[in-house]
Order: structure tokens, then sequence, then C-alpha cells
């Protein structure tokens, strides 16, 4: 790391039952005591002076350097598929190595438009750098300082700080456990005169909650005659159990005119490292986004659309039997952890498994999921660094996206709790 001369790294405080300076949640930095001799230094303040370092990287982090096995950050401990490896590698070697178009190469959007987003226009599907640069450039691009955005708790943690980066503030609205669904009069309630946006994830991480045609009703509702636009984070569209079938807001006609629909190629494609995603909106909708997109990313990495493009044009049943696959593992999981102590509900989507550890222990879920991957070598994700309010029960996230032999040696572990 290079420093400025004369500047030290000061460690920021911690606060009590939350993480430290590598946290979501750390303490802002301190200005210097009244005392002190150094000269002060005329830094600008920070934009957001709480926000430190994501859960999921101090938590890998902790995993690696105790040796324990990662069931913290979401990503699979598995290859991507071996033709869509091998396309990639045509591609690069081919000499597709420049500038894609800005909205994603022609191939890959027209496969999106086909067998995912229900839409055939050149103007509403943008590839993204990630679901997370998607989200950004959503949020920046209709949140104006002053507006509120609606986010609902636990919320994933890209959503405040894109708000408030955008001079917005962001409104929280608990989902109600044990199911995590949304209380659609408590959203009425919240709404004011500046609600802007609101932001909508399912299949839901981390508690894996999903809506139903009856939530977009509701929601319809609501939105129906105010300025609000969706922001819907859809990338475990693929990934939802036992028959349920994905909501998208792109299946809702009256929804999905106010809506940028963003899912991930990662979550899909077991590629989460290629952080590619995409938007899809109506094109008014989508000019704004792409007008903020354009100068945050511009276009995203040539070969690796081609490369999708083509392994979705020859095998569409990737996504399809992605259902099953991955419910294979939450039922793994489940079983195997079935004789701990942990309590939990098996997921309804996502690749993720929420438990309740209150019968193991009384201790705050940041502290129990530190000594978790220190003293039994498993990682796992705390939920009240999503929470704006501490969560009511002791909830942890594992990530079941692994292999049967990862996730077999986890429960090990955590059955002799
Ligand atoms: C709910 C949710 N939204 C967005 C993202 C970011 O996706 P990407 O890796 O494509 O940026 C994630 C990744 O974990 C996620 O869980």
């Amino acid at each position: 790391m290079i420093r400025e001369p004369g500047r030290s790294v000061k460690p920021l405080a911690p606060r009590p039952g939350h993480l430290d300076n590598n946290s979501t949640k750390g303490e802002p930095e301190q200005a210097p005591s009244a005392g002190a001799s150094a000269a002060p230094m005329s830094r600008p303040p920070s934009k957001l002076p709480e926000v430190g370092t994501t859960i999921f990287t101090v938590m890998s982090k902790l995993a690696a350097d105790c040796g324990a096995i990662n069931l913290s950050q979401g990503f699979p401990d598995f290859s991507a598929p071996a033709e869509l490896l091998e396309r990639v590698s045509h591609h690069l070697r081919a000499g597709h190595n420049q500038y894609a178009p800005m909205a994603g190469v022609a191939a890959l959007r027209e496969q999106l438009a086909e067998q995912i987003a229900f839409r055939l226009v050149e103007g509403e599907v943008t590839v993204t750098s990630g679901a997370t640069e998607a989200l950004f450039c959503a949020i920046q691009a209709f949140a104006h300082p002053g507006d509120e955005v609606m986010i609902f708790d636990p919320a994933y943690d890209a959503y405040e700080p894109a708000a408030r980066l955008a001079g917005a503030r962001a409104v929280h609205v608990p989902l109600t456990p044990p199911a995590f669904g949304i209380d659609w009069q408590r959203v009425r309630d919240s709404l004011t005169a500046r609600t802007r946006v609101i932001v909508l994830n399912s299949p839901h991480n981390p508690t894996g909650a999903v809506l139903d045609a009856a939530d977009l009703e509701a929601l319809a509702a609501i939105v129906r005659d105010r300025p609000i636009v969706l922001v819907s984070d859809e990338v475990y569209e693929h990934i939802i159990f036992d028959g349920r079938r994905h909501e998208s807001l792109l299946r809702h006609a009256e929804l999905a005119e106010r809506a940028l629909v963003i899912s991930s190629f990662g979550k899909t494609y077991h590629a989460t490292g290629w952080k590619i995603g995409y938007c899809v909106a109506p094109a008014p909708l989508m000019g704004e986004f792409r007008k903020v997109h354009q100068f945050v990313q511009f276009c995203v990495v040539t070969p690796m659309q081609l490369a999708l493009a083509d392994f979705m044009d020859s095998t569409p049943e990737h996504y399809l039997d992605l259902p099953a696959f991955y419910q294979a593992k939450r039922d793994l999981f489940c079983e195997l952890l079935a004789p701990s102590r942990f309590r939990f509900t098996p997921s309804p989507g996502t690749y993720f498994q929420l438990v309740d550890y209150g019968a193991i222990s009384p201790e705050p879920d940041v502290d129990f999921a530190r000594r978790l991957t220190r003293e039994t070598g498993v990682a796992a994700i705390p939920i009240s660094v999503f929470c704006q309010q501490p969560p009511t029960r002791r909830w942890l996230r594992f990530c079941f996206a692994k292999e049967a032999r990862t996730l077999e040696r986890a429960a090990q572990l955590l059955c002799r709790l």
C-alpha cells in the first residue's frame, strides 16, 4: 500500500456489538483531539463515514486466516461449465479482446431477451459489470438529493450506499420473520412524497424468501399513480425451490413499466468472479440508466459476453436445471444439519440457508460468527449487519453453493456444537 508522506493510518474505534473497521458498519474516523500537536489535515469529510469493508470480505478473510470452511460469502466451490470456459478461451484466441458495445454484445442481449427477459427490444437490455454495477447505476439514475429510497431489512449491503451517494436517504422497512414477507401496510405507511425508488430483492439474500403473485399485486396497488421507480434485484431468479415460480417484475405488465430488473450471470453460470450482470427496463428508463452506465463502466469484458451468448444458445437447459441442482444441495445441507442445535426452515430460494443459533449461544451474531470461524472452523455471515434495527432472533446465513464433501465436512463440525 502506498501512503502519502506524513500520513498515518489510524485504526477506527470498534463499536460494541458491531464489527471493527473492517466491517460494513464501522465507526466514522475520529476528528483529531483538541490537544493534538500535529497540524490538522485538511481532508474532505467522508461521504460514507460509517461504511467499512463489506462483511463478505471480512468473513472470507477470517475464514482463510483460520483455515475454516467458508460458507460465508456466496460463491460456488465448483467450476463453471467446461463448455462455457472453452468458449471464453475460443473468443480470447479469436481476437475478441477490444471494447464491446456500450449496451452489451448483440448476441448476448438477444439470448437474454429470448430466454430470460421476455422482451426483444434493442433498447431494453444492458449488460453490466455485475449486478452490483447495475444496482448502482439504477439508483443513481433515479434517486435525486433529498429523495427517499425504500429498502427491506435485512437488505443486501450495496443498496444503501448507492442511495446515499446519490444524496438520497435510505428508508428501512423490516421484513416480517419467520417467513420474511413484506408487510405491505407498513410499506404504505412508510411512503412519503419523497419516495422515489423502492428496491426489491426476490429470491432474497440473506433469508431466501420469495415474492409471490399476490405480493406483486399489492405492490402494484401501492405504486399506482405515484412517481416511484422499482429496482428489482433478481440475481437468484433461477435458484428457487419446491416448484415455486419466480415472480419476476417483468411478468407483471403494470410493474414492468416502471421497473429496472437486474440479474447476474455470475449466479446463474457459477462464475461470480466474472462480475457480469444485466439490467432490463422499458426504453425510457433504460435511456436514463445508460446515461450513468456509460460513465461508470461503459462496457463489459468482450470475450466473456460472447462466450455466455454461445453457451446460452447451445445449452439452455443449464438455467432450467438450476432449481433442481441447487435444491439437491439445499436438501443435503438441511438433512446434514438436522441433528444439530441450529433451527431452520429450508430455504425457498437462493443458495443461502438462514439458521437460528439461539439454542447454542446467547452471543450477538457478529461475535458468534467470528467465534464459529475461529473455534469450530466454519465461517458464516451474521445477519445484523444487513439491518438498521437489531434482528429479533439470533440468525446466521450459510451458503450451500458447495460440493457435497464441503457441506458434509462443515455439517460434521456444526453438529458438534
Ligand atoms: C442480492 C444480491 N444482489 C446483487 C449481488 C451482486 O451480484 P454481482 O456479483 O453480479 O455483482 C449479489 C451477490 O452476492 C447479491 O446476493
